[in-house]
């Protein structure tokens, strides 16, 4: 078993969360060799800016570095299944940003390669690895909440609120059919998955759009920029600004969700409830150190993290005591060190503790589900009986 310092890896991408790649892997002591960036020059500047040796000139001249043995996946989405796929066909194991690709056939071909390959691989849904979120994994796994009845929530984004708002996400042919869904909304559906164990079953999707026309700057343009061009061309966009889904799961449980991209003043707000018939769980991404725990015939709880108080699972993916604020940038230290775990013995682990490509694609089922409900304006089923056994999705994803 190796050590993280003694692995080399690569990071494809060095965008908003491509930088956050690099930070938290160093924060483990793994060796980065270098970056690809969108051309070599850029990747150069990038290289420069994060304090990486070397900008790779292309995906062969990364792979052609015998040091590297993980790569990570930080492009924009339409780039994710073809660089997976050429990584493990270079013997690499892979940490891929979600959404995992952007059809449900592309994420089933990389589940096959993947398993056929052998090699590690992961999905970054990140939020999984807040402690408190492993912690609450453990509390409905234990029957602390009892039978699971409704799940209820929102992701609320403010970032492209205005027609004067641009990204590549807008683009279906880089980011997907489904944007705020897909964007956002994959890591809600992810995590209450993951956190109840239950799978989503069955949905019943509104889409809506209500920015037709947006005005794409000349220039390129930064994600979370809210600096105004003054070139621009008109768009038009086909996909979503926000989505209210109702849910089935496995079990027999009730959910609800909203998903928006323009709800002012809404930084990034991920919140969760999951009642029970002994008791409620609510959490909330933007105050990631504290539990709410409702209870009928008692006083409800609010527990702060603090590894002396959880589970197992959320002392693991927890790095400071009590009191110490972790956020957003911690869990990738938390996911990472998870995944490096396996990467150390070579393979990955009969049942691993973090995401893999299989969640991934689960995911993509459920985007599935989402885009012909809204079409169709009915109640649709997540198809998943012609896919092959997952049985590593089954096992992290149930109790
Ligand atoms: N897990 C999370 O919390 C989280 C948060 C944000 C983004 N993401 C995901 O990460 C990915 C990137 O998002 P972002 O916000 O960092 O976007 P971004 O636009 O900030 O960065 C994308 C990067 O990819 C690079 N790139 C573009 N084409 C490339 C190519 N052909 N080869 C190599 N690099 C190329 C760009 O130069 C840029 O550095 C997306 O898939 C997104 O869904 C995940």
């Amino acid at each position: 078993m190796r050590r993280p310092s003694e692995i080399g890896a690569a990071v494809i991408g060095s965008g908003f969360i491509g930088t956050v790649h690099i930070e938290a892997l160093r924060r483990l002591g793994v060796q980065v060799h270098g970056l690809l960036g969108s051309t070599p020059d850029r990747g150069a500047v990038s290289a420069e800016r994060i304090g990486v040796p070397k900008a790779y000139a292309s995906l062969g001249d990364l792979l052609d570095d015998e040091r590297v043995e993980v790569v990570h996946v930080t492009s924009p989405n339409h780039l994710h299944h073809p660089q997976a796929r050429e990584i493990l066909a270079a013997g690499r194991h892979v940490v891929c940003e979600k959404p995992l690709a952007m059809t449900s056939d592309e994420s089933r071909d990389l589940v096959a390669l993947a398993a056929e390959s052998g090699l590690v691989n992961a999905v970054n849904f990140n939020i999984r690895f807040y402690p408190l979120n492993q912690h609450v994994r453990e509390l409905v796994r234990d029957g602390s909440a009892g039978d699971v009845r409704l799940v209820s929530g929102h992701y609320f984004q403010d970032w492209l609120l205005l027609e004067t708002d641009w990204n590549w996400r807008l683009v279906p042919g880089l980011g997907g059919s489904l944007r705020a869904v897909g964007d956002i909304g994959s890591h809600w559906l992810d995590l209450v998955a993951f956190t109840t164990g239950l799978r989503i079953t069955e949905v019943m999707a509104d889409l809506a759009t209500f920015i037709p026309v947006r005005r794409e700057p000349t220039g390129p343009v930064e994600t979370f920029s809210t600096e105004r061009a003054a070139e621009t061309v008109d768009r038009s966009i086909t996909t979503e600004d926000i989505a209210t889904i109702l849910l089935r799961f496995e079990n027999g449980a009730r959910g609800t969700v909203a998903i928006s991209q323009l709800s002012a003043g809404r930084k990034n707000s991920l919140e969760y409830e999951i009642d029970g018939s002994a008791a409620s769980i609510a959490w909330d991404s933007e105050q990631p150190d504290q539990l709410w725990i409702g209870h009928r015939e008692a006083a409800n709880e609010i527990l702060i993290r603090n590894p002396a108080l959880m589970g197992a699972a959320g002392q693991a993916a927890a790095a400071l005591p009590g009191g110490h604020v972790e956020g957003f940038a911690d869990t990738f230290r938390a996911i990472f060190r998870a995944v490096y775990a396996d990467v150390g013995s070579g393979r990955p682990a009969e049942h691993p503790v973090y995401p893999t490509f299989a969640d991934g694609h689960d995911e993509m089922l459920v985007g599935d589900a989402v885009a012909a409900s809204a079409r169709d304006g009915r109640w649709t089923r997540v198809e998943r009986a012609q896919e092959a056994p997952l049985r590593v999705l089954e096992d992290s994803v149930r109790p």
